[in-house]
């Protein structure tokens, strides 16, 4: 009878670890797939989508505007924006305001100060695409009032 007792126990035991183990080998594997396919039992995938979108939309352009950078879009633009991106961000850019002499001046200073490169003949290629977007606006100010009726103050 006591014999019986120990072999149920034994038994018991064999299963608990055995059922131990296998759930360890069953984590295990899942932890190694994980590992090997980063996607596996993740919930972003919707994001990763969401990237992808941003990516294809590059090299769209809407109203006359590159929508990635807010270049207009004009002759040069793709030199443009592979010149004058890579630093900083286009807006630095197209918030200035220059003719030729200027633009290539902003130039000549970021290539004697920040490390820009020789852009070759690509310089001309920017520099015409720049003066012609970028000019400097001719009617920045307000036109002077003219013909004016003025009236004196009553005291
Ligand atoms: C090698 C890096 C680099 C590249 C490439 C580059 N820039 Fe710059 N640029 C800079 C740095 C650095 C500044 C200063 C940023 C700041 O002040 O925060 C700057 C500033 C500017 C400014 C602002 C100047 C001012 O007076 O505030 C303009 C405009 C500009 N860059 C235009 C351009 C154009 C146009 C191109 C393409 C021909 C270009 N950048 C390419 C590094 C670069």
């Amino acid at each position: 009878m006591k014999d019986q007792e120990f072999r149920n126990k034994v038994k018991r035991i064999y299963l608990g670890v055995t059922l131990f183990f296998g759930l360890l080998v069953i984590g295990a594997g899942a932890l190694i797939y994980k590992l090997a396919y980063p996607s596996f039992l993740s919930f972003d995938d919707v994001k990763q989508i969401e990237t992808y979108r941003e990516v294809e939309d590059l090299d769209k352009i809407e109203n006359g505007i590159h929508l990635a950078t807010g270049f207009k879009d004009d002759v040069g633009l793709q030199t443009v924006i592979v010149s004058c991106t890579p630093c900083h961000s286009a807006k630095l850019v197209t918030q200035n305001r220059a003719n030729k002499e200027g633009w290539v001046s902003i130039i000549r200073w970021m290539q004697e100060t920040q490390n820009l490169w020789d852009l070759g003949k690509n310089e001309s290629v920017i520099v015409n695409y720049l003066a012609k977007n970028y000019a400097p606006e001719e009617k920045g100010r307000r036109v002077n009032l003219e013909d004016i009726e003025w009236y004196d103050l009553e005291k």
